[in-house]
């Protein structure tokens, strides 16, 4: 049997390219990245994943012109309202990292609705990354353990890896084993930064909108072939 990642998480790419070739507004692209985000959900949690995260809004994302910030944050409410009751079918609990302050209310309204009603489902942990930042996910630890140890809270000879585990938003999220980016860029984008130390990296050209769940096959059938050696030597991790 081929190794399956524990945690998956995808940077998902391309749904203004998809779009643009065909001649059509972003926003066409980004409701066929829906679609696909339902698709992969699904198959992932048929395969047993036990738990995967997707990267649906970057802090710097707000940089985006005005329109396609608002049309994305409704179609965020409208998938949330629809995909409920599928999440509930498929026992998936939901979850979420990022800044849900600064978001419009609606949207942290229904996610926080639909984190409520999922969370004593038992089946893959699905979380999504909404106003997130790796390198604000860490500033904003940095300052809670900070506090604490100005108040006597935690000693500073104490604060280690699992401290910083425990201040990140996604306090119980496990370090990502596999990391997908779609449309062909190679970059990280200021996503998940402390738990992909040691993550598998895997990049596609397939745009979001065309990926499928033989593109999420291909990604774990190409993760089990690796080698994870941890700073070891193959010998040490073979035998
Ligand atoms: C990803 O697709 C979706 C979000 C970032 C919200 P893009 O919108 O970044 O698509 P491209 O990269 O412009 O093709
Ligand atoms: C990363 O994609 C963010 C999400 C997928 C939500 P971007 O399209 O925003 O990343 P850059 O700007 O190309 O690095
Ligand atoms: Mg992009």
């Amino acid at each position: 049997m081929d190794k399956i990642p524990r945690h998956i998480a995808i940077i998902m790419d391309g749904n203004g390219r998809w779009a643009k070739k065909q001649g059509k507004r972003r926003i066409v692209g980004h409701n066929r990245g829906a679609k696909t985000v339902r698709e992969i959900v699904e198959e992932a949690a048929r395969k047993d994943i036990e738990f995967l995260t997707l990267f649906a809004f970057s802090t710097e994302n707000w940089n985006r012109p005005k329109d396609e910030v608002n049309l994305l944050m409704k179609l965020l409410v409208s998938s949330l309202k629809k995909e409920f009751l599928r999440l509930i079918q498929n026992n998936i609990k939901m979850r979420s990292v990022g800044n849900l302050d600064s978001l419009p209310q609606l949207v942290k309204e229904e996610l926080l609705f639909v984190i409520e009603k999922t969370k004593n489902n038992k089946g893959m942990v699905l979380t999504l990354a909404l106003n997130y930042g790796g390198k604000e996910e860490i500033v904003e630890a940095v300052k809670c353990i900070s506090n604490k140890v100005k108040n006597s809270i935690i000693s500073p000879e104490k604060v280690d890896e699992s401290t910083i585990n425990e201040h990140l938003y996604s306090q119980n999220l496990p370090p990502v084993d596999l990391l997908i980016r779609t449309s062909g860029e190679k970059r990280i984008s200021n996503f998940l930064l402390w738990h992909i130390a040691y993550a598998e990296l895997y990049f596609t050209k397939t745009l979001w909108p065309d990926f499928t769940k033989e593109d999420l096959q291909n990604a774990i059938l190409n993760y089990g072939k690796r080698e994870r050696r941890f700073g070891k030597t193959s010998e040490q991790v073979t035998f």
